[in-house]
C-alpha cells in the first residue's frame, strides 16, 4: 500500500491503495465518485473513460500509481469543465439505458475540445470504440452536433 496524491475534478484528493489498483476503483470505491462505469476491464468498451490531463483515457487501465500530477477530470466533474456538454445530452435525450453514458459524455467533451466544430466523420471516428449497446449513436452525434452550436 502506498499514498497517492491525485487532483480529481479540481480536488486535491489522498488515498492509500496498491500502486497497481485501476484508477477505476479509486474513483469509484476510495473516493466515491461512482458515475464512471466498469464495462469490460480491459480498455475495450469505454465505459470507464476519464479525462487524465484533458485527454480521453481508460481507466481500468490505468494503474493509480501511473496518474502522477496529471489532472482528472470524471462525468462529474463534467458540469464544470463541459456544461454545453450534458445541456445537449438532456435536449437530444440520448440516454436509453444509460449504463455507458459517463464514456460517452466524456468522449464527446474531448472531442469537442479537440475540435470545436467535428464532422459526422470525426463524430462517428471518435466514438468508434465507445460502445453503446442500446444503439443510441445516432442521438450522440445530433448531440455532439448541438454541443458544438453551444
Ligand atoms: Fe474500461 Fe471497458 S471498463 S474500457
Amino acid at each position: 500500500m502506498a499514498t497517492f496524491s491525485l487532483r480529481v475534478n479540481g480536488r486535491a484528493r489522498a488515498v492509500t491503495a496498491e500502486p497497481a489498483m485501476p484508477l477505476l476503483w479509486v474513483l469509484r470505491d476510495l473516493l466515491g465518485l461512482t458515475g464512471t462505469k466498469f464495462g469490460c476491464g480491459v480498455g475495450l468498451c469505454g465505459a470507464c473513460t476519464v479525462h487524465l490531463a484533458g485527454e480521453p483515457a481508460r481507466s481500468c487501465r490505468i494503474p493509480v500509481s501511473a496518474v502522477g500530477k496529471r489532472d482528472v477530470v470524471t462525468v462529474e466533474g463534467l458540469a464544470t469543465s463541459a456544461p454545453a456538454v450534458q445541456a445537449a445530452w438532456i435536449s437530444e435525450a440520448v440516454s436509453q439505458c444509460g449504463y455507458c453514458q459517463a464514456g460517452q459524455l466524456m468522449t464527446a467533451a474531448a472531442l469537442l475540445r479537440a475540435k470545436a466544430k467535428p464532422s459526422d466523420a470525426d463524430i462517428d471516428a471518435a466514438f468508434d470504440d465507445v460502445l453503446c449497446r442500446c444503439g443510441t449513436y445516432q442521438r450522440i452525434r445530433r448531440a455532439v452536433h448541438r454541443a458544438a452550436e453551444g
